[in-house]
C-alpha cells in the first residue's frame, strides 16, 4: 500500500497561507492509493470506491464532478483542480492546499525528470506560492512561465517549476501523474529519476 501526502496550512491566501513550507502549522493528510479501478464509481460509499486511486476534478465544480482526460486541457491553459476522494464521493477541497494545477505543454520541452512525472503532457504542480500562499494560474505565453498575480513571481513548469523570476522561495511542488483509463490521476509513488 503506497501512501501520499498533502499538506494543510490554513484556509486563505493570507500571511499565514506561506504554502507548503509553513511547517508549524502543517497538518498533514494521508492519502490512502490502493489502486486503480475504472472512474465510473464516483459516488460515495461504492464498494468499487474503496479501491479508485485519486482522480482529478475541476477545482471550481460543486457538483457533478467529471475526472478530467488530458484532452480536457487546452494547450498551455492552466487548470486549478483538486484530487478526488472517491471513498467520500467528494473533492479534497477541505483545504485549499490541496489545489493543483495542471497545464498541458509540448513534452519536448521538459526536462527528462519533469517529463517522467507527466502524463500525455500534462504536468501538475501545487497551486500553492511559495511566496506567500497565492494561486499559482496565469500562464504567460510570451515567457512560457507560469506567474503568480500576487507578487509576480514566475515558475518554469518545463523543469520542475523552478523559479525564474519574483520573490518566491522555492519551485512549486510537484505532482507526479498516471493514467486512470482514459482519465488524470495522481500516481502512486515518484517515477524513477532519469538515468536511474
Ligand atoms: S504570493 Fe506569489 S509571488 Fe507573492
Amino acid at each position: 500500500m503506497k501512501e501520499r501526502i498533502f499538506s494543510e496550512a490554513g484556509t486563505s491566501p493570507s500571511a499565514e497561507t506561506t504554502g507548503l513550507e509553513s511547517a508549524p502549522r502543517r497538518r498533514v493528510i494521508s492519502i490512502m492509493a490502493t489502486g486503480i479501478v475504472s472512474p465510473i464509481a464516483l459516488t460515495s460509499g461504492s464498494a468499487a470506491a474503496e479501491a479508485v486511486t485519486d482522480l482529478l476534478v475541476d477545482a471550481d465544480a460543486e457538483s457533478d464532478f467529471k475526472p478530467l482526460r488530458a484532452t480536457d486541457l487546452q494547450m498551455a491553459k492552466p487548470l486549478l483542480v483538486f484530487p478526488f476522494d472517491a471513498k467520500a464521493g467528494k473533492p479534497r477541497n477541505e483545504s485549499r492546499l490541496n489545489k493543483l494545477v495542471v497545464v498541458r505543454l509540448p513534452e519536448e520541452k521538459m526536462t527528462a525528470e519533469t517529463r517522467a512525472r507527466s502524463v500525455s503532457g500534462v504536468v501538475a504542480y501545487s497551486s500553492i506560492c511559495t511566496h506567500q500562499g497565492c494561486d499559482v494560474k496565469t500562464w504567460m505565453s510570451k515567457e512560457s512561465v507560469l506567474a503568480c498575480y500576487c507578487h509576480a513571481s514566475k515558475f518554469d513548469l518545463f523543469d520542475g517549476a523552478k523559479v525564474v523570476g519574483g520573490p518566491a522561495s522555492g519551485p512549486l511542488r510537484a505532482v507526479p501523474l498516471a493514467l486512470a483509463g482514459e482519465f488524470l490521476s495522481i500516481a502512486a509513488s515518484l517515477p524513477p529519476k532519469a538515468g536511474d
